[in-house]
Order: structure tokens, then C-alpha cells, then sequence
């Protein structure tokens, strides 16, 4: 009996070829695996799809929830942007997908998974670093990688074995959407002097033509994760749905990123993501209320470290644990709600309010009711500027007074 490998199958074409490749070159059966992670999918077809260019067996999950649950939830609780602008769609679905390849090579007995990614990106490495970590045993085949076929020669061999040849590949466009977000790549998008076209965006509308009048929308927040949206309680799917769906009517979550691969590639790439841009944004604004001026400049750090530990493909490793244990500690008290208001491209946080705020009307205010004692400051500047004072009186200050003259 011939060995077992379980691909990674989106319906497209690479993993179409890489069917029919895997067979012709591995001499294994072919089980594919087809992950719902958000993305726009017919399931049926893609099985259908799957049987006919020759799977032995063609499964489909839909892991939504446990996406939203154990993968984007726990980024957004940490802040986690990848290079300041990139909210890591693409890079939080990896691990998830290379962890249900792994437990069904296990249910079905495979010694192999496979995947669709090339040698020149990210994807390759998330989905190895995450298998290795857990089946160290699985061989890996990533054909697309293996196989040396330039595009051409790709659609001449899908051809020459009658593989359906989708008319999205006549799209220079590289796509992979989940709920998170929608990342698009190559054709025009390689000038990165070049502005994308209007073509490339399928959740948000031209700013321009967004509506004139705002929506403000509240999003309710508990331990940091978003539970509601205008008072009603809504689970993480639907409400990251909700929301890509009147942020994107309001242009809202275009991203342009000239981004630096792990593999030492500067790529551009252009983003949708517009209910990462709105949560984000009013998670980081219910934090700026209710944690200390010391716990946010800390944990800027951890979203950093965090970020980039997604994007390298490290989700399963121990500094990932420490980091989320660290991250889950930090918003016992981040509970609330925010108010944005989205207009013409713009999601701007307009209100907040919490039962844990550590904001004080009677501290900040300059009018009635003000509880600040001024005259405690003067003691307060004498010591915090004794160590400026003291230096400049021995060391004095040449270089800085020269350059002001
Ligand atoms: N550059 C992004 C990342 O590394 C997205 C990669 C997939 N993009 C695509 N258009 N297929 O996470």
C-alpha cells in the first residue's frame, strides 16, 4: 500500500498541480485537507475538485472558531502588529493550519503533510517551523518548492492532466484572505512606486466613494477581547464579520506595506483588513485607560516581540507561552467599551469608558471639583530635577550651549 500525505488544499491551482505532482513524483495518496479560516470558499466544489484531479480522499473543516478563539483573539490582546502596520492575517492562519494537517496525518495514518508555498516566502516557513515542532517524525513536501515549473509551465502541465485551469489565474494578483484580514500581492503591486488599483480591493470600498455621513459603532470589550457591538453580545466570528463588513463599507483598513521577509526579501504587499484596523485600534484605546503608564510602555515591547514571533513563524515555542501568559495577565482589568467612528477610510476612536478606568475627572480636570494639590508638585520637580541639575553644575553643559548659540 502506498504511503499517505495530507495536503494542505485551498482548490487553487498550485495545490491542484501539487496533487497530481506529489502522485506522479512521491509515488503517495493523496488526502487533502481544505481549512475554513474565513475566506470567501464553496467547500463542496473544492472537495469535488480535489477527488477529480486525483485525492484519494478530500476533507474539509471549518475552524473558524478556533481560529478567532486560540489564534486572533490572543494576537489582538497583545497588540500584535507586524512592522507597525500589518495586523498578521496570513501569518496567525499558518500555525493553525499546519497544527490540523498534523492531527489528521495522525487520524489517517499519513507519514507526510504537504503544502502549496513556494521557497521565497514566510508561508513555507510557519508551516515547517510549526509541523517540526509538532510531529517532528512528518516528512514535509512542498512541490511548489520542489517542483521548478515556471508559471507557464505550471498551466501547460495542469493542462496536459486536465486540471481545471481557474479563471482567477489569469489574475497576476497572489491572494489569501481569512476573517482576519486579506493580503494581495504581486502583478502591478511589484512597483512599489505604483499606487494598487482599485482592482486588488474586495472588502473595502474606495474611500471616495464611502459614504459622506459616519457610522459610529461601540464594541464592548471583556479581558480584552471584543464581546459586543452596540450592546448586543455577539460570539468572536460573527462579530470580526460584522465588522469587516461596515468597516469595509467605510473604506476603512487598507494597509500598503513594503514589509521585510524572514527570508531577507523586502516585499510589497497590500492589506484589507478592516475589522483588524477598528479592534485594534479601540483595544489599544480601552489599554490606554485602564493600564499604568508603566504597563503600556512594557507591553509596547511585548507586542513587538510578539509580532514578530508570529510573522517568523515561531507559534509553537515556549517563548510564545511566556509572551501570552505575560499577555493574558495584562488584561485582567482592560474591560469597557469604545466608541469609533468610521468615516471616508478613517476609523477614529471618539469615546471610552470602563468600570476599572484609571482615568480621574478629579485629577485631570482644571475646572470645579479639581482635587490636585499643586503645591506638592514643587517637591516633587526638586528631586526628580536633582540629578539634571547636579550634572549640569559639575559637567556643565558646553556642547548643548554651543549648539543653541
Ligand atoms: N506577506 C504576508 C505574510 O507573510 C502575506 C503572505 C501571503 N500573501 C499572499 N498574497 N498570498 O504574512
Amino acid at each position: 500500500m502506498a504511503e499517505k500525505v495530507v495536503l494542505a488544499y485551498s482548490g487553487g491551482l498550485d495545490t491542484s498541480v501539487a496533487i497530481r505532482w506529489i502522485g506522479e513524483n512521491y509515488h503517495m495518496d493523496v488526502i487533502t485537507l481544505t481549512v475554513d479560516v474565513g475566506g470567501e470558499r464553496d467547500m463542496p466544489a473544492v472537495r469535488q475538485k480535489a477527488l477529480k484531479v486525483g485525492a484519494v480522499k478530500a476533507l474539509a473543516v471549518d475552524a473558524k472558531e478556533l481560529f478567532v478563539k486560540y489564534f486572533v483573539f490572543p494576537a489582538l490582546q497583545a497588540d500584535a502588529i507586524y512592522e507597525g502596520q500589518y495586523p498578521l492575517a496570513t501569518a496567525l492562519g499558518r500555525p493553525l493550519i499546519a497544527k490540523l494537517l498534523v492531527d489528521t496525518a495522525a487520524d489517517e495514518g499519513a507519514s507526510a503533510v504537504a503544502h502549496g508555498c513556494t521557497g521565497k516566502g514566510n508561508d513555507q516557513v510557519r508551516f515547517d517551523v510549526s509541523v517540526a515542532a509538532l510531529a517532528p517524525n512528518l516528512k514535509i513536501i512542498a512541490p511548489a518548492r520542489e517542483w521548478g515549473m515556471s508559471r507557464e509551465e505550471e498551466i501547460a502541465y495542469a493542462q496536459r492532466y486536465g486540471i481545471p485551469v481557474p479563471v482567477t489565474v489569469a489574475s497576476p494578483y497572489s491572494i489569501d484572505e481569512n476573517l482576519w484580514g486579506r493580503s494581495i500581492e504581486c502583478g502591478v503591486l511589484e512597483d512599489p512606486w505604483a499606487e494598487p488599483p482599485e482592482e486588488v480591493f474586495a472588502w473595502t470600498k474606495s474611500p471616495k466613494d464611502a459614504p459622506d455621513e459616519p457610522s459610529y459603532v461601540e464594541i464592548g470589550f471583556e479581558r480584552g477581547i471584543p464581546v459586543s457591538i452596540d450592546g448586543r453580545e455577539l460570539e468572536g466570528v460573527a462579530l470580526i464579520q460584522e465588522l469587516n463588513e461596515l468597516a469595509g463599507r467605510h473604506g476603512v483598513g487598507r494597509i500598503d506595506h513594503v514589509e521585510n521577509r524572514l527570508v531577507g526579501i523586502k516585499s510589497r504587499e497590500v492589506y484589507e483588513a478592516p475589522a483588524a484596523t477598528v479592534l485594534l485600534k479601540a483595544h489599544k484605546a480601552l489599554e490606554a485607560m485602564t493600564l499604568s503608564k508603566d504597563q503600556l510602555r512594557f507591553k509596547e515591547k511585548v507586542a513587538t516581540e510578539y509580532a514578530d514571533l508570529i510573522y517568523n513563524g515561531l507559534w509553537f515555542t515556549a517563548l510564545h507561552q511566556d509572551l501570552a501568559a505575560y499577555v493574558q495577565s495584562s488584561q485582567r482589568h482592560v474591560m469597557g467599551t469604545v466608541r469609533m467612528k468610521l468615516l471616508k477610510g478613517n476609523a477614529s476612536v471618539v469615546g471610552r469608558k470602563s468600570p476599572k478606568s484609571l482615568y480621574s475627572f478629579g485629577l485631570a480636570t482644571y475646572d470645579k471639583g479639581d482635587i490636585f494639590d499643586q503645591s506638592a508638585s514643587v517637591g516633587f520637580i526638586h528631586i526628580w530635577g536633582l540629578p539634571a541639575k547636579t550634572q549640569a553644575q559639575v559637567q556643565g553643559l558646553e556642547e548643548l550651549e554651543k549648539e543653541v548659540k
